[in-house]
């Protein structure tokens, strides 16, 4: 099949960018997309241009390192898969398809269809982790975990990182991918000592990064890939409001609140 492509080019952050016109030729429906980006790519280099600049890695849907805006929706149109696990058999011979970076202010354009999405590292580096002292592997049975709440550890724990949920939030909001890893580690045994304060900083560092706030849209949860739910969401603010309410508490007790 061929294709007509609109892809957003922009030689870098502070140079202003367009959309191209390219044709995609003789594109096999078993394909991905980012392959056949990369046949587009060779064209393009063979002719003495620059190739369109795209960011991936394991092309396994695991590492969320891809991502672009596919006709307007994040990853395309195949519902919970991420741009390189979508295929061309989901388009048709002649489409036009408008491909453009994930538009968000926390996330800057470095070039064309790659974003600086170090601010959802930042987030992580707040609290997302378990700061104990490990020593030699447990036995798997030694600390017990209710069955749900296991599941909804590992539902939570499928966030890639990718950072689909911004683009596709009208607010431009990083509440799912925050709310994904603080239900992932507040809800088991191993992320209880440091909840509060895990809850408190990433939701601080979020807002710091210029994340919009979440206003319910759950456009997130229809763009993710992972198909994480809005409900990690309401868990989040239930953490941070608990926390928040128990450090006015202590202060009140302290006398210095
Ligand atoms: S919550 Fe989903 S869309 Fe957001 S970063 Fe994680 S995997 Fe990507
Ligand atoms: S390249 Fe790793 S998730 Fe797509």
């Amino acid at each position: 099949m061929n294709l007509n492509l609109h892809v957003w080019r922009q030689a870098s952050s502070d140079s202003p960018g367009k959309m191209e016109r390219y044709e995609a030729r003789d594109v096999s429906p078993d394909m991905s997309f980012l392959e056949m980006l990369d046949v587009v790519n060779e064209e393009l280099t063979n002719k003495g241009e620059m190739p369109i600049a795209f960011d991936h890695d394991c092309r396994e849907g695991i590492c969320g390192s891809c991502g672009m805006m596919i006709n307007g929706v994040a990853h395309g149109p195949q519902r919970g898969t991420a741009t390189c696990q979508l295929h061309m058999r989901h388009f048709t011979d002649g489409e036009v398809v408008w491909i453009e970076p994930w538009r968000a202010a926390a996330f800057p354009v470095i070039k064309d269809l790659c974003v600086n999405r170090g601010a959802l590292d930042r987030i992580i580096q707040s609290g997302g982790y378990v700061s104990v002292a490990t020593g030699n592997a447990q036995d798997a049975n030694s600390i017990p975990v209710r069955k749900q709440d296991a599941d909804n550890a590992m539902d939570a724990a499928a966030c890639i990182g990718c950072g689909a949920c911004v683009a596709a939030c009208p607010n431009g909001s990083a509440s799912l991918f925050t709310a994904a890893k603080i239900s992932h580690l507040g809800q088991l045994p191993q992320g209880q000592p440091e909840r509060d304060r895990r809850a408190m900083r990433m939701v601080a560092q979020m807002d710091e990064e210029g994340f919009g706030h979440c206003t319910l849209y759950g456009e997130c949860q229809e763009a993710c890939p992972k198909e994480i739910s809005i409900d990690t969401i309401a868990r989040m603010n239930h953490d941070f409001a608990f926390a928040t309410l128990r450090k006015r508490e202590e202060r009140k007790l302290a006398g210095t609140g």
